[in-house]
């Protein structure tokens, strides 16, 4: 883009600067626009001034260094509130115990914008349906009925978000009419991506319903393998076969030991408790949740019957991230996983590229090793429990030397069963033959 197309840009506001409001920051400033974050962590800002990373995210500490001169960071909203007609919100809305999303970090967003302000919150928070037009009844009875709103979804996934964000799928815009969605949709114009004007309610619900629909075919195809190990059949060809119908496709079609993450399952459960709230049953999704959970301890199963009682056992885990790419532990299986191996009395050992400073935090009595073979040094069996590159190209000569015993648990189907074999392991994965 050219300098003076840059200039032209409409400045922004980003409140929030998790992945979600640093990523979009990040992203809207390279396309030209001013950007002002704000994030009530003096901590992180602090760092994020100084240009230190916060989160693990492919390519974004680049895009954050490029564009350094249009991003400012501060604890306060007042200069984002001055130089910016668009705050984009993107605040956690964690679930609270009756599993409703806490939406009370978005109240404190619009209850910071002074009165009479012509402002727009554009909500990239995920937030159950009903949520925009509850603050716009607010927004009146606050006396602030100049403050537009706009329901713009991110879906972006992380280890590819800064990648997700400058090629979208589509862009979803719901607004009630009126500059706001004019002016977002002008903002993503550089992308030249499919964009989806439609009213709040319905962009709230697109974002729930995709990830919602995502889970539901990743947990479909966990029940295809645990069926397929019943019948002899291999899952992979199976969704080899499936995902050539253009109608199924053959994303998300990976079985393995579940899904995790700071999405799927908090946005199934938001859905579905939705749902609930008005008196609807959402049955399917029950049993995507249900299917999830299960799944995760299916490989405990597979332990015990290759090994007999886990007590006094070995086990190492290669991976703990919810996915690759990423450090965020967030409902990762690998919680579970080693809750229930000390549970039943085994030793657990693992590594993480990236992810083991988060996961100390949160799992006791779990040795950390610097490197793989070192987690797999003695053990009498290995999961891999999250595809890293670096770990589905093992040595796995020198990983049989290493283990103790010979069992390895491809819980995401993601090795060659034969160059595993032939290094004289146990091979099983999730559904293969
Ligand atoms: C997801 C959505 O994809 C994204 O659009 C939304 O904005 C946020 O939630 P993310 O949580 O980053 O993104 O991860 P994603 O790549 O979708 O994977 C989620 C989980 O599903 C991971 O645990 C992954 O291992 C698992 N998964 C994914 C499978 O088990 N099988 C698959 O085929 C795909």
């Amino acid at each position: 883009m050219s300098d003076a197309g840059r200039s032209q840009r409409e400045p922004i506001g980003v409140i929030g600067t998790g992945y979600v409001g640093l990523v979009t920051a990040a992203g809207f400033a390279e396309l030209g626009s001013r950007v002002f974050c704000v994030d009530i962590d003096a901590e992180k800002v602090g760092r994020l001034r100084a240009g230190e990373p916060t989160i693990y995210e492919p390519g974004l500490q680049e895009l954050l260094a490029r564009n350094a001169e249009r991003i400012s960071f501060s604890t306060e909203p007042g200069e984002a509130l001055e130089h910016a007609r668009l705050l984009f919100v993107a605040v956690g809305t964690p679930p609270t115990y009756s599993g409703d999303a806490d939406l009370s970090a978005v109240h404190a967003v619009a209850d910071a914008i002074p009165p009479a302000s012509d402002r727009a919150l554009v909500m990239k928070s995920t937030v159950p349906c009903g949520t925009g037009a509850t603050l716009l009844r607010s927004f009146s009875e606050q006396g602030k009925a100049a403050l537009a709103y706009v329901s713009c979804p991110e879906f972006l996934k992380e280890g590819s978000a800064v990648e997700d964000f400058m090629n979208p799928d589509r862009v979803v815009i719901g607004d009630e009419g009126g500059w706001a969605g004019d002016a977002v949709q002008e903002l993503y114009a550089p992308l030249r991506s499919t964009v989806v004007r439609t009213d709040i309610a319905s962009s709230e619900m697109v974002k729930l319903a995709s990830n919602a629909f995502l889970a539901t075919k990743i947990s479909f195809i966990n029940e295809i393998a645990n069926v397929c190990e019943e019948t002899g059949a291999d899952v992979v060809e199976v969704a080899r076969g499936m995902g050539l119908d253009e109608r199924i496709g053959p994303k998300f079609l990976q079985a393995g030991i579940g899904f995790g993450g700071s999405c799927f399952p908090k946005d199934v459960d938001a859905l579905k408790q939705l749902a609930g709230n008005t008196g609807y049953h959402f049955q399917l999704l029950t049993s995507v949740i249900e299917v999830n959970e299960l799944q995760k301890r299916r490989v405990i199963n597979k332990l015990q019957r290759h090994l007999g009682t886990l007590a006094g056992r070995r086990v190492a885990l290669l991976g703990l991230a919810f996915k690759p790419n990423t450090d965020d532990m967030r409902e990762a299986s690998s919680l579970v996983l080693t809750a229930r191996l000390l549970a039943d009395g085994a030793s657990v050992s693992a590594y993480d590229p990236v992810a083991e400073d988060r996961a100390r935090e949160l799992m006791a009595g779990l040795s950390f090793a610097p490197s793989p073979l070192e987690a797999l040094q003695g053990a009498d069996a290995a999961v891999l429990v999250t595809e890293w590159q670096e770990l589905c190209e093992l040595d796995w000569p020198a990983v049989a030397q290493a283990m103790a015993g010979d069992l390895l648990i491809d819980g995401r189907n993601a090795l060659d069963p034969e160059a595993v074999r032939d290094a004289g392991l146990r091979y099983e994965g999730i559904g293969r033959r």
